[in-house]
């Protein structure tokens, strides 16, 4: 069933390739044109929403944060993400113009839906984005988006999060598309670019044993911090939840931004620091931005774990180690970026000798509130 992998969670991602591009599977005609037939809800309603909420737990709410990033962007339409646990138990601004996005891999995380009842009773339309046909979660909704990873074993999310992301893109798109002519050139460029993805995966799945190694280098090793930008800010918090969840480890992600706002003080000699770097195009000088940020931890004594876009010299120069993916549009790196994060989880799981499948006191589907 493992596929000749040691875990479900190593066979998981390494089933990502497929997991992508069976997510995008379908969902263009021949001219390129998205189709998204499983979002029955009318077209009028879905041109006159005025503002999109993300509600969804855990992995799948940073799925939800790098759909905030690309939605806005494309779409020009406000996304709030929320924790559904929180969104449930506040007094929320939803009404008709408020389309929900439901993200949940099992369908069956009872925040959710709760959150999504809740937000239905406000007279909001719910997308589900969920990976378990007739699950609860798509069934309470108004339409359903599937991510179509297969079934994932694992406790901890990862497939299931990069087909979430996908997914949420796609609708994203079409929201897009739907809204006018005038992003259709950007919506051609970003739905080329997602099809060379897979292949992209593939290559950063050879990173595996350099993160072994790292992660052999660094095995007893108490706290471990992660900062990213940007979309790279929710690769930083995935990273650190798979770290927490997988090998007990202490971890944090942070914005980068905000190191100078505190989170520096931790900063001491040997403090393992992952820095998920933008790539060099466009955006405001992000880039290098996060080379500064980089900077200033190693200043500090941090060793200084990048990920970065190949061909990205720039880095080299205060990094300890360097992981390079491939270059993609800045908006779909948490695509690729995210892997060596899941991989060294796992490896300093593996090394504890703990089971990377079936940590401790969690469950794969989060049935009570
Ligand atoms: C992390 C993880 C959890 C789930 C969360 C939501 O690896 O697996 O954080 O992402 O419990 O679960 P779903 O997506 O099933 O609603």
């Amino acid at each position: 069933e493992k596929g000749g992998f040691a875990s479900f969670m190593d066979k998981e991602i390494h089933d990502q390739p497929q997991a992508v591009a069976d997510t995008l599977l379908g969902r263009m005609d021949a001219d390129g044109k998205l189709t998204l037939d499983e979002i029955h809800v009318d077209e009028t309603i879905l041109k006159s929403i005025d503002k999109m909420i993300v509600i969804a737990c855990g992995t799948a709410a940073y799925a939800g944060q790098v759909a905030k990033y690309t939605i806005e962007h494309w779409c020009r339409i406000p996304v709030e993400v929320e924790l559904a646990h929180e969104f449930r138990y506040r007094d929320p601004v939803v009404n008709e113009k408020t389309l929900v996005v439901a993200v949940s891999q099992s369908g069956e995380t009872m925040d959710t839906i709760m959150a999504v009842r809740h937000a239905r009773q406000q007279g909001a339309k719910v997308v589900a984005i969920c990976n378990t046909y007739g699950s609860t979660i798509p069934r309470e909704s108004d339409a359903a988006l599937y991510t179509h990873a297969g079934p994932e074993v694992a406790v901890a999310s990862t497939k299931a999060f990069l087909s979430q992301i996908v997914a949420c893109y796609l609708l994203g798109l079409y929201l897009a598309q739907l809204r006018g002519n005038k992003f259709t050139d950007e919506v051609r460029v970003i739905l080329d670019e997602l099809q060379q993805i897979p292949e992209k995966i593939e290559k950063v799945l050879q990173l595996k044993e350099q993160v072994e190694q790292l992660a052999r280098s660094v095995q007893n090793t108490q706290s471990v911090l992660f900062l990213g930008r940007h979309v790279g800010y929710p690769v930083a918090l995935e990273g650190a939840l798979k770290l927490k969840e997988l090998a007990y480890i202490h971890a944090e992600g942070f914005a980068a931004g905000e190191l100078k706002h505190g989170p520096i003080a931790l900063i001491e000699d040997g403090q393992l620091v992952f820095i998920i770097v933008p790539s060099r195009e466009g955006r405001d000088s992000l880039h290098a931005k996060v080379i500064s940020n980089i900077q200033e931890v190693r200043a500090r004594g941090a060793n200084t774990i990048v990920i970065a876009e190949e061909g990205d010299e720039a880095v080299k120069e205060y990094a300890s180690e360097v992981f390079y993916v491939p270059q993609t549009p800045t908006l779909l790196a948490p695509l690729l970026t995210t892997i060596p994060l899941q991989f060294f989880a796992m490896e300093l799981a593996t090394m504890k000798g703990l089971d990377v499948d079936q940590p401790r006191n969690l469950a794969k589907s989060v049935t009570v509130e």
